[in-house]
């Protein structure tokens, strides 16, 4: 089978596509034949080594496909399965692969593998930050960036079906494609100020809460647009890491609080897992939630979806093709 390997960190052209044999499943585990592969950012983190990781490996954390095979002791699934995962572990970017039958969730009818293998990092990651770690409800305001990116159209959607009032943020070439997915308001943020036109759209207020997946290029702005007391979630580096924040900044623009989530450690009971995947499921299959699948690379272009990713040059979500 063909799979895609990195033996040393950073850029693109350190993947390597390459066969391998065909995995065998251990105890506990199911083999998938992939029917698509996820593209996340957190997989240019990885390979770029911004979050280390044992070398040589096979990155992504995403996909879709169909159980061949299961191991000893794997009682709920069983060949001819369609399932997805989009938590782990690393992997991804192969024809074929072994996952623990507990971290893969059957696919109800509705979904087909290649909108699984798209949403799912990207979906669980909305899950959490919208229904745990701040709990939108009917009326509150929050400013979401990058809006028009694979997390930022699902959450856009999501949060419009809780009943929130959406600001979004991305560059000025996408900002359709974010109204087009829930977001009541979309800023230009290389155009516009973003703290200014949140002032406007709020009336001077602020945002209850912001969700910054861009990091260390629109931290500090965007916590300007916050209310007096309300929450920076600072999910994503994809302009680079935040560092040295200074605590005093937080007093400053109005007794702020800071959290810096990973989907990890809200899924990492598989109990967890198997709810936030059912509220996922609920959501897409009920058309509340639409995915955009706008690139579609064959596995082998791996590099030049990540250069693609990495240059800003895309929007919603994007799948890998074994
Ligand atoms: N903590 C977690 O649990 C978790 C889970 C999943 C994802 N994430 C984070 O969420 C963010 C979005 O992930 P995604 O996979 O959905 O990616 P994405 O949003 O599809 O792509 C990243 C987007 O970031 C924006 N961006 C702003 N400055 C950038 C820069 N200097 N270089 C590159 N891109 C820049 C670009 O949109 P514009 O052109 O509109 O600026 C770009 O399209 C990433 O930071 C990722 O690490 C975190």
């Amino acid at each position: 089978m063909e799979q895609v390997r990195f033996y040393r960190t950073g850029g693109p052209e350190v993947l390597q596509v390459e066969e391998a044999p065909v995995p065998e499943p251990g105890p506990g585990e199911v083999l998938i034949q992939h029917e698509a592969i996820g593209l996340n950012f957190i997989d240019t983190y990885h390979r770029s080594g911004l979050y280390p990781v044992p070398l040589p490996a096979v990155p992504g954390l995403e996909g879709a496909g169909v159980i061949k095979k299961v191991g000893e002791g794997v009682e709920n699934l069983q060949p001819g399965d369609r399932v997805a995962y989009g938590a782990g572990p690393l992997g991804a970017y192969a024809q074929w692969r072994t996952m623990p039958a507990s971290r893969v969730a059957r696919l109800p009818d509705a979904i087909d593998c290649e909108t699984a293998a798209a949403m799912m990092l990207k979906g669980l990651t909305a899950w959490y930050l919208l229904r745990e770690t701040f709990r939108i409800r009917p009326g509150d305001v929050l400013l979401f960036l990058p809006a028009a990116g694979g997390v930022g159209l699902i959450a856009g959607q999501w949060a419009k079906a809780l009943g929130a009032v959406t600001i979004g943020a991305c560059s000025s070439g996408k900002v359709e494609k974010a109204k087009a997915h829930g977001y009541d308001h979309v800023i230009a943020y290389d155009r516009e100020d973003l703290a200014e036109r949140v002032a406007e759209i709020t009336d001077g207020r602020g945002v209850d809460v912001v969700y910054d997946g861009v990091g260390a290029a629109t931290f500090e702005s965007a916590l300007s647009c916050l209310k007096r007391r309300g929450l920076m979630v600072s999910f994503g580096n994809a302009s680079g890491p935040v560092t040295g924040v200074n605590l005093g900044l937080l007093a400053e623009k109005g007794s702020l609080y800071v959290t810096r989530p990973v989907l990890m450690d809200y899924v990492a009971e598989d109990a967890d897992l198997a709810r936030a995947s059912a509220e996922l499921f609920e959501m897409v299959a009920s058309g509340r939630v639409r995915i955009s699948i706008d690139q579609r690379y064959p596995l082998s272009e791996a590099a030049q979806a990540h250069a693609d990713l990495e240059a800003r040059r895309t929007t919603g979500q994007t799948i890998l093709l074994p």
